[in-house]
């Protein structure tokens, strides 16, 4: 088999056979295809787009070019969740212990962020002690006995994405369904997860700009996961604004915490009792959504969801005093208010400018090596729809250093705000099975 009669089939819109997408994941992995030929072939799928075999085939091919985590020692259906790019989001910190305390088995691997915020290891470990230092056996023993346990991420993930979406970055490819789809999907399947539930974010902030490209690539997700044998759905939902209030760290585990008492912000709450439903139904504990609901509300009520995230925090070395006392999280040194410059109706707030000044803050990294500043964050205190007097906070700067000219320009650059009332954002725009 020669790379080049694969890029030119490709090319020609016809369709590859699993041998021959096996060839080229196990070439582009072992550094015998080329870069220049890799990236003439994601141009091809660019333009000719591929079908759901090929598509299952290029996620599974990927899959088997790294490690596989067995999960098969941890009793009970593992879920796992996936967001595409959100700001802010701090659904995971929720829906963790969340769905563990209905005994769905949470077995979470997770990464440190790179850019904007930080990610679920970033957030979580501003919990005194916390770490997830622990070795594959105590994951293991953890999900079993606490239903709930977070390990970073194993080096040898699914290695042929790594590359090959290195090489979209800067070949301008991508932006395409086939490629983003597998690329998520073929690190959720290497990951071990039984069922997977998607949060495919749309809005100026998102990946997808349009409802029907959302659609299109949840879609495209659930048709590959369920393809390989996970049982797999999506919902789509509004990114024109970050979910909640708080985008930070510490900010955004204080969040969770309120979130878990049923005191969270509307959107976040709404958003993982959604998620969540799809979670605890996928994992046989709940016979209809509905039920899985008013379960959930229930562990919301009654502390369990609560308790359940203590007993995670200690597990791994935390302070889950914290949970009690939030004001032993770190925090800022100086809060400094955004006040607004104008009277009006919040139209928008750019997701992705807010998480920019959450990271000029130092809560997000500009390099894998920089040190982050687990305090510090942006506090929306005004959201899309809402009404603002001039000089009204629209937002609160928890920072380190006084000088916050630029974080606030930032800001105020997220922010459209116009004269007619606007109403607020739908939530959930869909369901996709
Ligand atoms: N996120 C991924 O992991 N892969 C893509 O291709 C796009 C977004
Ligand atoms: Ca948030």
């Amino acid at each position: 088999m020669r790379m080049v009669d694969l890029i030119e089939k490709k090319r020609n819109g016809e369709e590859l056979s699993k041998q021959e997408i096996d060839f080229m994941i196990k070439g582009y992995t072992n550094n015998e295809i080329p870069d220049y030929q890799m990236s003439a072939f994601a141009m091809a799928v660019f333009f000719q787009g591929m079908t759901k075999g090929e598509r299952v085939n290029l996620t599974q091919a990927m899959v088997e070019s790294g490690d596989q985590i067995d999960l098969s020692g941890i009793q009970g259906i593992k879920v796992d969740k996936h967001s595409t790019g959100g700001v802010g989001d701090t659904t995971t910190l929720v829906l963790a212990p969340l769905v563990g305390a209905l005994g769905v088995p949470v077995a979470k691997m997770s990464g440190r962020g790179l850019g904007h915020t930080g990610g679920t290891i970033d957030k979580l470990e501003s919990v005194p002690g916390f770490h997830v230092e622990i070795t594959n056996d105590e994951f293991i023993r953890l999900v079993n006995e606490n239903k709930i346990a977070v390990i970073g991420q194993s080096a040898n993930l699914t290695p042929a994405d790594k590359k090959l979406y290195g090489l979209r970055d800067v070949t301008a490819t991508v932006d395409s369904i086939p490629l983003i789809a597998s690329s998520i999907m073929s690190k959720k399947i290497a990951a071990g997860a039984d069922a997977i539930v998607l949060d495919v974010k749309t809005g100026n902030g998102a990946f997808m700009k349009n409802l029907d490209d959302a659609k299109e690539l949840a879609q495209a997700m659930v048709e590959i996961g369920n393809g390989v044998g996970r049982n797999t759905k999506a919902i789509i939902s509004d990114m024109s604004q970050p979910l909640g209030f708080a985008v930070g760290n510490a900010l955004e585990v204080k969040e969770a915490i309120d979130t878990l008492k049923g005191e969270g912000p509307e959107d976040l709450h709404e958003l993982c009792l959604s998620l969540g439903s799809h979670m605890v139904t996928l994992a046989g504990k709940a016979a209809s959504l509905e039920e899985a609901r008013n379960m959930l509300e229930e562990v919301m009520k009654n502390g369990k969801a609560l308790e359940t995230f203590k007993t995670f925090l200690a597990s791994q070395g935390g302070d889950a005093t914290v949970v009690d006392q939030p004001e032993k999280l770190p925090t800022a040194e100086f809060v400094i208010e955004v006040p607004a410059k104008e009277k009006g109706y919040v139209s928008e707030i750019t997701a992705e400018s807010i998480g920019i000044a959450a990271m000029m803050l130092g809560a997000g990294r500009l390099t894998k090596e920089s040190d982050i500043d687990l305090a510090v964050g942006v506090m929306l205190n005004k959201k899309v729809g809402d009404m603002v007097n001039e000089g009204e906070a629209i937002a609160y700067i928890h920072s380190n250093t006084k000088d916050v000219k630029e974080v606030m320009d930032k800001i105020y650059s997220a922010y459209q705000v116009v004269n007619e009332k606007v109403d607020a954002p739908t939530l959930i725009y869909t369901e996709i099975q």
